[in-house]
């Protein structure tokens, strides 16, 4: 697993960003794994820069969401469908035929699953991007006894629900389920990147830095099994997860 430290959070959007151009440039029908989230829309906004004053080219990109809360549809403005729309599919020149997003506001949740889980057996994912709660979950795998290898439907933890409400105009909003790539959509990565910022993530990063292990109760360390993983993290993130300083 590769630590990148860099100045700000806005170089950190830009590093994840242009390690994704390079994927695209070097094969134009790359599947990126895609996050949603404060700590992404950088690297969103980089793409989206590069797509319009360099010419990076997405006609042929194909991409796949690690999530989706259950019960928002496509139109409501805190689904992450929504999200990919705002901050990036609109920004780029994807095809719609090759965006694959979870329905969360499918009738058959079960269904929903299993077509996700069908989709990421058939589609290595060439780089994902993934965020970190501030309980160490990556994509919506909560802290659990196992890792669960397959998308499906969770529970969220109390800590994700207060985390998320400021997104939604109170706490009683955030919906308490979600589908959820599991850890063998992640590990199956060609490439995974780890983006975070700000205090909140500093106990979950210094976790991760520290123990080389993978631990289910701290989800992001199966970082730790992916084979090219990396950590981009700004300064202030780092400092703040050094032993003894994050909690
Ligand atoms: C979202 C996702 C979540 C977020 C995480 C951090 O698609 O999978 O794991 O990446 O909750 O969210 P932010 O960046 O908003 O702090």
């Amino acid at each position: 697993m590769e630590l990148k430290v860099t100045p700000s959070f806005e170089q950190s959007g830009i590093a994840v960003a242009e390690m994704f151009a390079k994927v695209i440039r070097q094969k134009p029908d790359a599947l990126l794994g895609c996050a949603t989230g404060s700590s992404v829309v950088g690297v969103y906004r980089h793409l989206a820069k590069l797509h319009r004053e360099e010419g990076l080219d997405f006609s042929r990109v194909r991409t796949v969401n690690l999530d989706e809360y259950a019960g928002l549809n496509a139109e409501h403005s805190q689904s992450f469908a929504y999200f990919m729309e705002e901050h990036f599919f609109s920004q780029v020149n994807l095809k719609r035929e090759n965006i694959y997003l979870v329905n969360g506001d499918s009738p058959d949740l079960q269904a929903e699953v299993e077509r996700f889980n069908r989709f990421l057996a058939e589609n290595p994912i060439d780089i994902l991007m993934v965020g970190i709660g501030t309980n160490g979950h990556i994509g919506f795998n909560e802290p659990e006894n196992v890792f669960s290898a397959k998308a499906r439907l969770v529970q969220l933890e109390d800590a994700t629900i207060q985390a998320n409400a400021r997104f939604f105009e109170n706490e009683s909003q955030v919906p308490r389920r979600a589908i959820t790539m599991g850890t063998q959509g992640i590990v199956s990565a060609g490439t995974v990147v780890l983006i975070a910022s700000g205090q909140s993530k500093a106990d979950a990063i210094g976790q991760l830095l520290q123990n080389p292990n993978a631990d289910p109760m701290l989800p992001c360390s199966i970082m730790r099994l992916c084979r090219d993983a990396h950590v981009v993290i700004d300064e202030e993130l780092h400092r703040a997860a050094q032993p003894g300083k994050a909690g």
